[in-house]
């Protein structure tokens, strides 16, 4: 199918569930309050803070780069070269003042809880965010 349809009610708040789409790995996110904060706080060391050269559909052109802040979901492909980033959300997990976000194991490219790209890093771009609807009281995601 081109579609993929993913129960939001198992995505507990601060966990990363991972599905397929069209072949492709996309990072379905229920970020907390604390991890909404945090995409405040990095905004000066991001290279495309809003979005303005990324993928992503218009309704999702925002801070939070998603339809309700809360819900995260991305295409989880470095835009380097494509590898699928480490899910690091803890703070200081990756580096001391690390904020929380994506770490790609193969050449070190860094983003934040929204998939943005971090400073001084071999990926270019903000990670992709593909079409989706929310329904049933935003307790189902549709993908594609
Ligand atoms: Fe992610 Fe190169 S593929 S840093």
């Amino acid at each position: 199918a081109s579609t993929t349809e993913v129960d939001l009610s198992k995505v507990e708040p601060g966990m990363q569930v991972m599905v397929l789409w069209q072949g492709k790995p996309v990072a379905i996110v229920n970020r907390t309050p604390a991890m909404l904060a945090s995409l405040k706080k990095v905004t000066n060391t991001l290279v495309d803070p809003n979005s303005d050269q990324s993928e992503q559909p218009e309704y999702a052109k925002n801070e939070w780069r998603s339809r309700k802040p809360e819900y995260l979901v991305m295409l989880s492909i470095c835009t380097h070269l494509g590898c699928v980033p480490l899910y690091k959300p803890e703070q200081g997990s990756v580096e001391p003042g690390w904020a929380g976000g994506y770490f790609c194991p193969c050449h070190g490219s860094k983003y934040d809880l929204a998939g943005r790209v971090l400073k001084n890093v071999p990926a270019p771009l903000n990670m992709t965010i593909p079409p989706y609807a929310l329904f049933e009281g935003d307790k189902k995601v549709l993908i594609g």
